[in-house]
């Protein structure tokens, strides 16, 4: 396989930003009645416009070219098929396999993965049935009424989002609350309202090693205790999703109530796995599934679609261009849905974890950007905070707007309000508006010509800044499940022309060993092993405390 820098159709990329430079979107939506329908598809649900961003027929061959020169076909083949590779671990890749509703066998080492999978799920359909219907019981004999995920990063955030998402969809039978930062404020305010006899904890961590995690889930047991003074309590109020027997025995969870996982399942991709258990306990296991035809719906378009329809490839190519033309390195995501609130944040560490990496396959750091600093919220607030910098700033943010056709809880008169903002930003972002019309509007308004003349630079807005649209049908479990699963494979088909390793994360165990070391510091005895800036915070952190 060739390194993206011998690429002849990535030197022509770079040819072309540079003929691009100066081309206007504005210019390409005049030259072409057509550019909409060229530039969008339709697939799952989901309307994909990316005719908003720079694009010639040119530039999209040369964009499939490149990704022909990786063999991003070959790569999906084979992360499907479960080759490891996550190369730096030695591990297979199987988010896709998790949510496989076809049933075709996958193997790693030769062991047919679609029967543990089947498995486990069977044993969260039987556990989360018990739990809704009121047959499993709170140690004084009360049904469970309150389930709370204690778990960070890919045990956290996806269960967050997902459940946020499809509130929509709830019976209200459970209520879900998360707990995640070890910062005591969370703990406490989460469960200070809440009845010990009567709550459900997931303690969701992969390794069961994770220090945040750890420390809550002990806290919640000291809860616990305060309220039954019967160790024999924990059996019915903790259940563990881990891979780390070993630690669920001895922190006290029955292994029986352990749901778990692989070494295959990356913690940013577990959502599909016993990690979505909070979900099902909250919507039911239908719909648990439904979110998993979702995305296996998606994956299917990913591993069968050509390239010149195959949505997720699109949406990472446009990426690649838009870093390449406008040298951005940031990519700012715009849920137009209230129930998307937390969408950013999940779509922040499924990127910047998997493709924050600065070297490639075999070691070599790269001469190229790689993951953009991905941010963002709710658009709609956005629009009253940060917008300012998108339409005028002096750095091009490319925006991904998602909206939805029909909102999930409709009140009159509320979503078109919503849906007139989201498509007068996509459209404000790519025309601009030029010196002539502000010119026009403000001799309109009586001004004089010193006035306009002052006045005119700071009401020009350049415009050509791009922007996808992806506008759902509605935020279902199907349709959700497909919006994951589309930009896990842009963030994995980036990945692949990047040439780096998408699946590890070795840059958050720097921090996490310094911090053990640190805490015991905190604790006893300083050590002032460290520079001068972090003893003298050390010291005066510990000297301030009454
Ligand atoms: O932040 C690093 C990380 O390893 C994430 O990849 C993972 O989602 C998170 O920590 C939680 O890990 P665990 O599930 O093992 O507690």
């Amino acid at each position: 396989m060739l390194k993206l820098s011998q690429s002849s159709y990535w030197q022509e990329l770079q040819a072309l930003a540079l003929t691009h430079g100066e081309t206007h979107l504005r210019d390409l939506f005049a030259e072409d009645a057509g550019r909409f329908q060229n530039y969008s598809l339709r697939v799952q649900n989901i309307l994909f416009d990316y005719s908003k961003n720079c694009l010639t027929d040119e530039v999209m061959e040369a964009l499939f070219g490149l990704a022909g020169d990786m063999d991003l076909q070959g790569a999906i083949e084979r992360m499907y098929r479960g080759a490891k590779i996550n190369t730096t671990e030695g591990r297979a890749v199987l988010h896709t396999a998790l949510r496989n509703r076809s049933n075709a066998p996958v193997f790693v080492d030769e062991i047919n993965v679609m029967e543990q999978i089947n498995q486990e799920l069977a044993n969260m359909r039987q556990f989360v049935d018990k739990v809704r219907s009121g047959e499993w019981l709170g140690y004084s004999g009360k049904r469970i009424t309150d389930v709370v995920n204690i778990g960070i990063g890919g045990s956290n955030l996806g269960p967050k989002m997902v459940t946020q998402a499809l509130s929509a969809y709830a019976d209200n039978n459970i209520r879900v609350h998360f707990i995640s930062n070890v910062d005591g404020v969370e703990v406490a305010e989460v469960l200070r309202p809440l009845n010990p006899e009567q709550v459900l904890f997931v303690v969701a961590s992969k390794t069961f090693t994770t220090s945040e995690t750890m420390t809550n889930a002990q806290t919640a047991r000291n809860w616990l205790m305060a309220s039954a003074f019967d160790e024999r309590a924990v059996k019915n109020h903790f259940v563990a999703v881990s891979t780390n027997v070993e630690a669920v025995a001895e922190f006290g969870i029955d292994t029986e109530h352990m749901f778990t996982m692989w070494d295959w399942v990356g913690g940013r991709y577990s959502i599909w796995s016993a990690i979505g258990l909070p979900i099902a306990l909250y919507l039911g296991f239908d719909q648990f599934e439904d979110l998993l035809t979702g995305a296996h719906d998606m994956d299917r378009h990913f591993r069968d679609q050509p390239m010149a329809s195959n949505a997720p490839v699109i949406l990472a190519l446009v990426g690649i261009w838009n870093s390449l033309l406008h040298g951005a390195q940031c990519q700012v995501i715009l849920p137009y849905d209230q129930p998307l609130k937390s969408f950013t944040a999940y779509i922040q560490q499924a990127d910047m974890e998997s493709n924050g990496k600065h070297v490639d396959q075999t070691g070599n750091r790269v001469s190229y950007p790689t993951a953009p600093v991905v941010w963002g919220q709710l658009g709609i607030d956005g629009q009253h905070a940060f917008y300012q910098l998108l339409h005028q700033g002096n750095v091009i943010v490319p925006a991904d707007f998602i909206g939805s056709v029909e909102s999930s809880t409709p009140v009159r008169g509320h979503h078109e309000n919503l849906m007139a903002n989201f498509f007068a930003q996509t459209e404000a972002l790519m025309n601009g508006i030029g010196a002539g019309q502000v010119r026009e509007q403000l001799q309109a308004q009586g001004l004089d010509d010193k006035q306009i003349e002052d006045l005119l630079p700071h009401k020009v807005h350049e415009g050509n800044r791009p922007s996808n649209t992806l506008l759902l049908d509605r935020v279902d479990p199907r349709t959700l499940g497909a919006l994951i699963a589309l930009y896990e494979h842009k963030i994995f088909s980036q990945g692949v022309i990047w040439d780096i390793c998408s699946f590890d994360q070795w840059g958050v165990e720097l921090g996490k060993t310094l911090a053990q070391g640190i805490l015991a510091e905190i604790n006893g005895h300083s050590t002032n092993a460290h520079d001068s800036s972090t003893n003298g915070l050390i010291d005066y952190f510990k000297s301030q405390r009454s």
